[in-house]
């Protein structure tokens, strides 16, 4: 008999040269935030095609700063998606204002245009979208109501680094890009965040408050806001340089594993995700939608008897304990939303996933209840 083919949900793409990358840090005894960290700086900031970037310690703490960045702070409002994972909410909870959640399309997972223009107050101070999953949110409306608005945007592109909107990447057309290093994404530092931007006087309020509040570009170092410890290790972004060197090739192959999916996955009992239709997903997630006659819970437990390491995707913010009882929100409030958490399940997806792997999710998914 052979062995059982086991398919984690996702699967860092490390190789030998950044171990060698990382090795090459922890002999030089230089840990913290350092060359490495500049170094990963600029491959982002022309990865993403922005005049800087800036590098911090996690995803959270980029959108944090960003949002302090606008001086977000209590009885200000920041319009989100519904449907995102908690930390872009959390978020806007750190710096006292209050998340107004917007429900998102049922196709892209991204939030609704028509809804974020709706949901605009005299109290919003900025305007967040997420591209769920890599997916590019439409920037084009999103960019035409802020305008309209004179509302600044921070783009909350965590899945998203090489997604593309209309021809440029995203994280490139808000007042600021967020996006995360986790594990879970394309490309990882084990931990990290970096924030895109073209203006010089915000990336300096982000290396400023990511560093204890210090300004060191005088002749002595000076601390002029009571800021965070927010920075990045050079061990970190050693690990993760070589993938961004080699991100378009990542993203090939996490999209040959889509297409598959979206060839042989028959999708008798869910919604495939769509390709998008203008510009390009990076692949991050590859997020079905169960119809009401499966159960997500048994479907996923389905999958992981099979050795195939299948989650749900992202949370209906809203409904989540915290925001539940502050807010009282009903998961009548957003109905997709709510849907997309109860019925998504992300399959697993990544860059070094074998023909074997993908054949056996296939079959199963497939063969679920035939
Ligand atoms: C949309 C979104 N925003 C923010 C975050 C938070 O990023 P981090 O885990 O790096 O703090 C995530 C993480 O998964 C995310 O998916």
């Amino acid at each position: 008999m052979s062995e059982p083919v086991i398919v984690p949900l996702a699967r860092p793409s490390i190789d030998r040269r950044d171990r060698e990358n990382v090795r090459a840090v922890l002999e030089s005894g230089q840990l913290v935030q350092g060359s490495r960290v500049a170094a990963l700086e600029a491959a982002v900031a022309a990865t993403v095609g922005v005049d800087h970037a800036v590098a911090v310690s996690s995803g959270t703490a980029t959108l944090h700063l960003a949002l302090l960045s606008f001086g977000t702070g209590p009885g200000d409002e920041v319009i989100v998606p519904a449907f995102s994972h908690v930390a872009t909410a959390n978020a806007v909870e750190l710096t006292g204002a209050k998340p107004v959640f917007v429900d998102v399309d049922p196709g892209s997972f991204n939030i609704q245009p028509d809804g974020m223009a709706r949901a605009i107050s005299g109290r919003t101070k900025v305007l967040m979208p997420v591209h769920e999953f890599g997916f590019p949110a439409d920037m084009g409306k999103i960019l035409e109501i802020a305008e309209s608005h004179r509302l600044p945007v921070v783009e909350d592109a965590a899945c998203a680094l090489g997604s593309q909107w209309s021809g440029r990447k995203v994280g490139s057309f808000g007042a600021a890009g967020s996006f995360s290093l986790h594990p879970r994404k394309a490309v990882t530092s084990g931990e990290g965040g970096v924030l895109a931007t073209n203006d010089s006087g915000r990336a300096s309020f982000f290396r400023i408050m990511r560093n204890h509040g210090m300004d060191d570009s005088g002749q002595t170092p000076d601390f002029v806001q009571a800021g965070f410890n927010y920075r990045m290790t050079d061990i970190q972004a050693a690990l993760v340089l070589g993938q961004i060197e080699r991100l378009e090739t990542l993203i090939a192959r996490r999209r040959a594993v889509a297409e598959r999916y979206d060839r042989e996955l028959r999708g008798r009992f869910f919604r495939k995700p769509p390709f998008p239709a203008t510009g390009r997903t990076n692949w991050q997630s590859y997020h079905i939608v169960l119809d009401d006659t499966v159960d997500q819970t048994e479907f996923l437990a389905f999958l992981r008897e099979k050795g195939i390491g299948a989650n749900y995707g992202a949370q209906c913010i809203p409904m989540q304990t915290y925001y539940r009882r502050k807010y009282g929100y009903d998961a009548g409030d957003f109905p997709e939303a709510y849907r997309a958490f109860r019925r998504g399940v992300v399959l697993p997806l990544f860059d070094s996933m074998t023909e074997r792997q993908a054949t056996h999710v296939i079959e199963s998914v497939n063969g679920y209840r035939s």
